[in-house]
């Protein structure tokens, strides 16, 4: 493996409020992380007061909390307006029977209420499982059967893709309208219940290649390593205006769009509605952003667009961040042209609970690579055996267990969980990568036939169960095709029952029918009709592999990494 050589980019004074992170690194303790948060004093824990209720105790009820921007819209709250808010959720949600342990689901477009529901379901000891807004009836109904949820936050534009019926344990099903409508009563009543480190919060479904999604449980005690990120890496200042485009459906968007920013106390844009440069420049502009978050797929798009950044006045970003799919030196070049800033990426996953590799905002970049270890992190690049190969040399990209974010189970399927930690003392997270000698790693691909698609996580098993449901479809195998601006998307490679023809209507209607009963961004984007699909000679599993290779000889797209 050739190291390549691109430009370094060093770290420009002015461009942050530089701390020295060298010593950062070398003082850095686990044992003394979050000493700010108000367990380490108090000994009551509970994710919701650290993020909100903790900074109306310190004397800051009247900052901005929020910025919520939907089109003409605009809805500012303080941390008091949010504290008080969640508040009344939690009312609401104890009045309806939720109690410690429970799961509360909550499926609402990007708006002020699903932030405050996850944080009203978090506060009275619930699991909060945050579903993104795309999700079709039969994606919400697997998930919240997973985990036997208790009770659903919606509002009356999703009822259509709300399932009413055969999820045996949901009990309620309440309606964001409804709670907004509900009589506001400060009654000074302490609606947090106080948690074990290791009692559940969130759960996230994302995917692998095998199985259907999995349910990731985080508990309490990942409030400390989300903290100790967003202050280190997102390097939130008191007077930031912090913006992660990402839905709290995906964990960038719960974990990097409201805890990690809260917990320092940032002044956070929530934006509802679909991309579109013009919009999302004249927000940076509007309200004078000073941190970005966002993902390769948006800023590729955005370079696309040239020089529509030109009529913006985009001087307040100080600090860009990246994080999902390899992110392309190019695009970092492109930034730092035209903003004058540099685009740190970030890696980590939903399992990890908080970011593991980091460009800290004080060190040199090396476009092509991902960064170096947070701060009490230890990598280590893995061959089949589990030992640690030399540097340069691609193999198993793992992380010495344990670290404060790392989830605490997989939703009833302790095999899965297992298989994080076939090697003694790591956690494997399924990419390759190599690391160079100054520590700084680089993503290959990943080990498993999982799909990103703009960022997304997509699980070929659970689009290939849908897809057969189809009265046409005898088989199928889903794979990811390479693509310049999404980095990957779905494509579907099916054999036709007998009977059916192959006709542009039946594909579109295969496709619709996917993208109906689960989301629009799980249905192919591509269907090839095949007399048959390659498989393996024992068990007949069929070689998504093989159908990815055929795709990537064909395709004229070469990945930049
Ligand atoms: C990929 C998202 C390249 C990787 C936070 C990982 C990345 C999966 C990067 C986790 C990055 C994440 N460069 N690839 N900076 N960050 N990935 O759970 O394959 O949705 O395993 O978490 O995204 O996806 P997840």
């Amino acid at each position: 493996m050739t190291l390549k050589q691109l430009k370094i980019i060093e770290p420009v004074a002015g461009d942050h409020n530089l701390p020295d992170y060298s010593e950062v690194r070398k003082d850095f303790k686990w044992e003394d992380a979050g000493a700010d948060l108000s367990f380490k004093e108090t000994g009551l824990l509970n994710m919701a007061h650290e993020a909100i209720d903790r900074h109306v105790d310190d004397g800051y009820g009247s900052k901005t909390a929020l910025h919520y921007v939907n089109g003409d819209e605009r809805i500012s709250y303080t941390f008091k307006e949010v504290k008080d808010k969640t508040d009344h959720y939690a009312r609401i949600l104890k009045e309806n029977g939720i109690v410690k342990g429970d799961r509360v689901f909550v499926f609402l477009p990007k708006t002020p209420e699903c932030y405050i529901a996850i944080l009203a379901a978090i506060k009275i000891g619930a699991v909060a499982g945050p579903l993104f807004e795309a999700f079709m009836e039969d994606a919400v109904r697997d998930r919240m059967n997973d985990c036997d949820a208790k009770l659903l936050i919606t509002d009356k534009d999703m009822v259509e893709r709300v399932p009413q019926t055969d999820i045996p344990s949901l009990e309620t099903i309440l309606y964001a309208e409804d709670i907004e409508a509900a009589p506001f009563r400060e009654d000074g009543e302490e609606y947090t219940e106080w948690m074990e480190a290791e009692d559940g919060m969130l759960i996230h479904y994302t995917s692998g290649s095998t199985g259907k999604p999995k349910g990731v449980l985080h508990a309490h005690r990942v409030v400390t390593h989300q903290y100790e990120s967003g202050k280190w890496v997102l390097d939130i200042k008191d007077d930031d205006v912090y913006w992660c485009t990402s839905h709290p459906g995906w964990v960038t968007g719960s974990v990097y769009g409201l805890f990690a920013p809260w917990l320092n106390r940032a002044t956070v844009v929530i934006q509802g509605g679909r991309f579109k440069a013009e919009h999302w420049y004249k927000l940076i502009a509007e309200l004078k952003v000073t941190i970005w978050y966002s993902a390769p797929t948006a800023f590729r798009m955005l370079l696309s667009q040239g020089d529509v950044l030109k009529d913006y006045d985009l001087s307040s970003l100080r600090h860009i961040l990246s994080v999902g799919e390899p992110l392309n030196p190019e695009v970092i070049y492109w930034a730092w042209e035209a903003l004058g800033v540099r685009i740190h990426d970030t890696w980590w996953m939903t399992e990890t609970g908080a970011h593991l590799i980091v460009n800290l905002p004080g060190e040199k970049i090396k476009p092509g690579s991902m960064g170096r270890p947070f701060p009490g992190i230890e990598v280590g690049i893995l061959d089949e055996a589990g030992e640690v190969v030399p540097r340069g040399t691609t193999g198993q990209l793992a992380v010495r267990t344990p670290w404060p974010g790392l989830m605490k189970e997989i939703w009833g399927n302790k095999d899965k969980f297992d298989s994080y930690f076939k090697y003694e003392g790591w956690y494997l997270s399924g990419d390759l990568a190599y690391q160079d000698e100054e520590d700084y790693v680089f993503f290959q691909s990943r080990d498993d036939d999982m799909i990103n698609s703009s960022g997304e996580r997509i699980g070929p098993f659970e689009v290939e169960s849908k897809l057969i449901e189809h009265p046409a479809i005898q088989e199928a195998g889903v794979i990811g095709k390479p693509h310049a601006v999404r980095g990957e998307i779905v494509k579907a490679f099916i054999v036709l029952r007998e009977g059916f023809e192959e006709t542009a209507e039946l594909l579109e209607e295969i496709r619709i029918f996917v993208r109906n009963n689960l989301a629009a961004h799980l249905a192919p984007k591509e269907i090839e009709v095949m007399d048959e699909l390659p498989k393996t000679t024992i068990s007949g599993k069929i070689l998504r592999r093989e159908l990815k290779q055929m795709e990537i000889e064909k395709s004229a797209v070469k990945h930049t990494l």
